[in-house]
Order: structure tokens, then C-alpha cells, then sequence
């Protein structure tokens, strides 16, 4: 089985984007970088999020190569804003994945980019 499906596949990552946005736009070191108009990036998100675990191409499909690091590479993103993401992401998935294990495996994949896209010491 592909982890997208293991996930719950499009219903979860649905729900994670969804919970997840409005605590970025809550945190006072993310919220400044991020459009007040956050739909474009809910629904670019889900469309990564969805390939990025095995699900269809749908971020490539309709934005070509995701290159992520050179797409964060307009915005300051340092240590501290990374640590940010992740704990917004952890809060969002305590919200709507009842399990441990799945919470724990989506973090796990996501904070080796989340590093990745530092770019910045302060
Ligand atoms: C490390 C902390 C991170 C920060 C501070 C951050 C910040 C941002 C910002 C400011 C944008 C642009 C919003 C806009 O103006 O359109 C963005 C876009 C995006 N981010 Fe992040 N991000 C982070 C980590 C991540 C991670 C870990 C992922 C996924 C693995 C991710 C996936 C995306 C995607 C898919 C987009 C939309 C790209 C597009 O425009 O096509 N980000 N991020």
C-alpha cells in the first residue's frame, strides 16, 4: 500500500491543510511571510502534500517541477521558522489524525525539507 492511502489519502490531507493555515497565520514569525489571501497556498499545498506521499502528480501537473527550495527562496526562512512550520504541522495533525503512528511518520517526512528550505541565520 502507497503511505498516501495509509495516510487516508486525499480526506486527511485535506483536513491537515485545512487545520493547518490558519495556525501558520496565528504565529507571529510565520504569518508576516504568508499572503493574507491563503486559499491559493491551501490548495497548492494539498496539491503537493497529495504527490509528496504517493498520491497523484497533482502539484507538477499544474505548477511543473516543485523545486521547493528555490520556491522558499524569495522568502527568509530561518532555523526558527522552520521549527515554527513543523510545530504548526504537529498541532494541525493532533487535530485531525487519530493516530500516533501516522502523526508521527508525517512529521518525520516533513522535517527533513522543512530544514532544507532554511535559507537564512536570522
Ligand atoms: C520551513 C518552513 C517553511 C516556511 C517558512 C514556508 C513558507 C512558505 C511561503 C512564505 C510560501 C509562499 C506563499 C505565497 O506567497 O504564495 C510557501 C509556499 C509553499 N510551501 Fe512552504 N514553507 C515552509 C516549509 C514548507 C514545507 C516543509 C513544505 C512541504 C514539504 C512546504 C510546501 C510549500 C508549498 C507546496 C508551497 C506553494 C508553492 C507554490 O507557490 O507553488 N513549505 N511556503
Amino acid at each position: 500500500m502507497e503511505l498516501y492511502d495509509y495516510i487516508g489519502g486525499e480526506t486527511t490531507i485535506r483536513k491537515i491543510v485545512n487545520a493547518f493555515y490558519p495556525k501558520v497565520l496565528a504565529h507571529p514569525l510565520l504569518a508576516p511571510i504568508f499572503p493574507e489571501d491563503i486559499e491559493p497556498v491551501i490548495d497548492k499545498q494539498f496539491q503537493f502534500l497529495t504527490q509528496f506521499f504517493g498520491g497523484p502528480s497533482l502539484y507538477t501537473d499544474q505548477h511543473g517541477n516543485p523545486m521547493m527550495r528555490a520556491r522558499h527562496a524569495p522568502f527568509p526562512i530561518t532555523r526558527d521558522h522552520a521549527d515554527a512550520w513543523l510545530a504548526c504541522m504537529q498541532s494541525a495533525l493532533e487535530e485531525v489524525v487519530p493516530s500516533n503512528e501516522v502523526r508521527a511518520i508525517i512529521i518525520d517526512r516533513l522535517k527533513g525539507p522543512a530544514y532544507f528550505f532554511v535559507n537564512t541565520e536570522r
